[in-house]
C-alpha cells in the first residue's frame, strides 16, 4: 500500500481528483495519509477534512526563519512515514534536503508541457497568460518528478491540451485542469502505486 502526502497551497482542485480517483478506484493500492498545506486558508485544507483525511498547517509565516520552516516541514513529513510526496498546486520551495531524503519520490504537476512555459515565475494563470501571448496553438500537462531545479525533474507523464480562439488565461487554465491536470496527476500515482514507473539515466521509463 502507497502511503501518500498530498502538499497544497490553493483551491485544491487537484487533490480532489485524486480523493475522487481513490474513492472510484482508479487509483488502488494507495493511501492517503495527510494533506500538507503552507496556507491555512487553503479551500484544499476543507475538501481533505470532508474527505477524512488528516490536514497540517506548516506555514512560513509561522517560523523566524526559512531554515526553521524547512526543519519543521521535513520533521512534519519524516513523521508521517510517507512514500510519495505529491505536490498539487503547492507553491512553496521544497528544501533541497528533503529532495536529497525523497530523491525520485516527490512528483509535481505543472499546467504546460514542459520544457514550454516553466521554470521560475511560471505558476497558475501566469503560464497561461505566457502561452497565448506567445500564439502556441497547444498547450498542455506535465507530471514529473522533482529535483532541486524548478519543473526541471525527469517527466512521468504529457497531455495535450488544444488553444481555441479566443481562449482567456482562465478559460485555458480551466480547460488545461479538466482535460490534462485532473486526469495525470491519479495516473501518475496509480502508476507509481503499482509499480509500473522506474527512472533511468535521469529519464522515466514504464515497465
Ligand atoms: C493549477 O493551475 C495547477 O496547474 C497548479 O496549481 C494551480 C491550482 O491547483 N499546479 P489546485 O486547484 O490548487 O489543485
Amino acid at each position: 500500500m502507497l502511503r501518500v502526502a498530498v502538499m497544497v497551497s490553493g483551491g485544491g482542485t487537484n487533490l480532489q481528483a485524486i480523493i475522487d480517483a481513490v474513492d472510484s478506484g482508479r487509483i488502488t493500492n494507495t493511501e492517503l495519509v495527510a494533506v500538507i498545506s503552507n496556507n491555512k486558508n487553503a479551500y484544499a485544507l476543507e475538501r481533505a477534512k470532508k474527505a477524512g483525511i488528516r490536514d497540517i498547517v506548516v506555514s512560513p509565516k509561522d517560523y523566524e526563519s526559512r531554515e526553521a520552516f524547512n526543519q519543521a516541514l521535513i520533521e512534519t513529513v519524516d513523521s508521517l512515514k510517507v512514500d510519495l510526496i505529491v505536490l498539487a498546486g503547492y507553491l512553496v520551495v521544497i528544501p533541497p534536503e528533503m529532495i536529497d531524503r525523497y530523491e525520485n519520490r516527490i512528483i509535481n504537476i505543472h499546467p504546460s508541457l514542459i520544457p514550454s512555459f516553466c521554470g521560475t515565475g511560471f505558476y497558475g494563470l501566469k503560464v497561461h497568460e505566457a502561452a497565448l501571448q506567445r500564439g502556441v496553438k497547444v498547450v498542455g500537462a506535465t507530471v514529473h518528478f522533482v529535483d532541486k531545479g524548478t519543473d526541471t525533474g525527469p517527466i512521468i507523464l504529457q497531455k495535450a491540451v488544444a488553444v481555441e480562439e479566443g481562449d482567456t488565461p482562465k478559460v485555458l487554465q480551466q480547460r488545461v485542469m479538466e482535460q490534462a491536470e485532473w486526469i495525470l496527476l491519479p495516473q501518475a500515482i496509480d502508476d507509481i502505486a503499482n509499480d509500473r514507473i522506474v527512472v533511468v539515466d535521469g529519464r522515466v521509463v514504464v515497465r
